[in-house]
This record gives structure tokens, sequence and C-alpha cells, in this order.
């Protein structure tokens, strides 16, 4: 899709920013003339995207480049509390574009799933999309701004999928959390939508066996798996004006799989 400046005056946080559709989005929203704010829990992968997107790069805190590098745990509340505070603080006001990619996978059966793996997962993927939203919310509310949050979840919370109870499990989570902000929030101005991917080629996906990889792509009707700037298209789309009427939904950037 071709770039519009449809985000000239917007700061965008986007979470996960260090890899793969995280880094897209944070691209993407950063050439329609976002200032982008690139949190990763890897600090020298989100300076990277940064470099990335050119333009002169912001030392946290000190006036001058356009955009910024940050680090954060998102499943930790104090992390997420301080990630927006940073964030307020360098750019002087709070992000009016939120979009929160950071996520992990621990597939096992869930007959032998560890506890360990089923609570690291929710509290990367649900749990840090919650303090994210949460923290940014507040930050909009109380400065009165309007807002656009998107969240990442996955076609997997739809419809399940084999070895991911814990990853599915979270995903479904995103999608009820995110209608239920949206509820909350429209009338302070702020909408709130999630996006569903299915299998795209990020290193997320890469670490699938092959063997998988290749059913997977059997069966997509559109025969092949997206790339992360599928995706990024459409939270640009959620992030601007174009959806101003758009809060609640979940759109689904699959290649046709499982519709
Ligand atoms: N790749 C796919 O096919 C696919 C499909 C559906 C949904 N998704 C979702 O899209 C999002 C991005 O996935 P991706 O494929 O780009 O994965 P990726 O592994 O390439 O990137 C994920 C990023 O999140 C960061 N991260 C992990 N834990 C974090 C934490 N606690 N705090 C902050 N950052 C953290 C990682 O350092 C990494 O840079 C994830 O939420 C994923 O579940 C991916």
């Amino acid at each position: 899709m071709a770039s519009q400046l449809r985000l000239r005056s917007a700061l965008a946080l986007v979470t996960g920013a260090g890899s793969g559709i995280g880094r897209a989005v944070s691209a993407r929203l950063a050439r329609e003339g976002a200032a982008v704010a690139a949190c990763d829990l890897d600090e020298a992968a989100a300076r990277d995207t940064v470099r990335l997107l050119g333009g002169p790069a912001r030392e946290e805190g000190a006036p001058g480049g356009k955009h910024a590098a940050f680090q954060a745990d998102v499943s930790q509340a104090a992390a997420a509390r301080r990630l927006l505070e940073q964030v307020q603080a360098c750019f002087s006001r709070p992000p009016s574009v939120v979009v929160s990619c950071a996520g992990i996978t621990r597939d096992e059966f869930l007959l032998q799933m560890s506890e360990n793996d089923w609570d690291k997962v929710l509290a990367v993927n649900l749990k840090g999309i919650f303090l994210i939203t949460q923290a940014a919310a507040q930050a909009l509310v109380s400065s009165g701004c309007h807002g656009s949050i998107i969240n990442i979840s996955s076609i997997v919370g739809k419809v399940g999928n084999i070895g991911q109870t814990n990853y599915a499990a979270s995903k479904a989570g995103v999608i009820g959390l995110t209608q239920t902000a949206a509820r909350e929030l429209g009338r302070h101005g702020i909408r709130c939508n999630s996006v569903l991917p299915g299998f795209i080629t990020t290193p997320m996906t890469q670490k699938m066996p092959q063997k998988v990889q290749d059913k997977v792509t059997g069966i997509i009707p559109m025969g092949h798996m997206g790339d992360p700037e599928d995706v990024a298209d459409v939270v640009a789309f959620l992030a601007s004006g174009d959806s101003g009427y758009i809060t609640g939904t979940s759109v689904e950037v699959t290649g046709g799989l499982f519709m």
C-alpha cells in the first residue's frame, strides 16, 4: 500500500518494536509522519529499529530527533507505568497511537504444558497488553487527548491451535480486553481495536519446523504466509483518521485462513 502522511502530528508508542511485526509497524507509522517511541525488552533491538526509521534519533529525555528507543518488560506493572512516564517526559505529550506488538510463544501440548509456560505467555501477551492499554489510557484521559489503541491478537485466539493452549488463551483474552476497553474509553475519544494476523513471516514463525510451515502454507487461500508489512498496513489504517468511526473491532490479516 502506498504511504500517505496520515499521522503527521501523531506520537506512536509501539511495543515489541525490535523485531518482526513491531518493527514493520514502527517503520510504517514513521513513514506516515508519526514520531515513534519504539519499545522492546531488547533495548539494542529497539535502538536498531529507531536507526532504521531514518531521521535523527532523540536521546531519552533530550530535545531534538524525531524518534526514540525505550527498554521495558511489558509484563511488569512498574515497568509499563515507567515507560509511559518516560515517553511523556521525552516527547512532552502522551502517545496518541499505541500499538502493542510484544508477544511470545512457549508451545507444548496441553497434556505436557508446564504451569510456568502457561504463566509466562499469559503474563506477556495478555497482562502486558492490559498494563500498556491501562497506562496509555490513563495518560490520554488525564491530559484530555484522543487516541487510537491497537492490540495485536492472533487468528489463533479465535480458532485455537494445536500446541498453543497458552498462546490461544492469551490472544482470545486480548480480543475481549480490547472490546471492553473500546466500550469504556469511547466516551473519552479513545478507539481500541485488535488485529488478528494469521501466519506472518517473522522470527516467531521461523522457529516453526519447515514441515509445519509448508503445511500451514498449504491451507492459506492466498497460498503464502504474510509479510509484517501486511499487518503494518492495517495498523496504519486503524491508527489514522481513516478509521475514525471504527472501535471494538478485530481485523483479520490472514490471507483468508480460517475465514
Ligand atoms: N508472526 C506471526 O505469524 C504472528 C501471528 C499472529 C500474531 N502475532 C503476534 O504479533 C506480535 C509480534 O510477533 P512477531 O511475529 O513480530 O514476533 P517477534 O518474536 O519477531 O517479535 C516480538 C518482539 O516482542 C519483544 N518482547 C517479547 N517479550 C517482551 C516483553 N516482555 N516486553 C517487551 N517486549 C517483549 C521481543 O523482544 C521481540 O522483539 C506478537 O504479539 C505475536 O503474538 C504474530
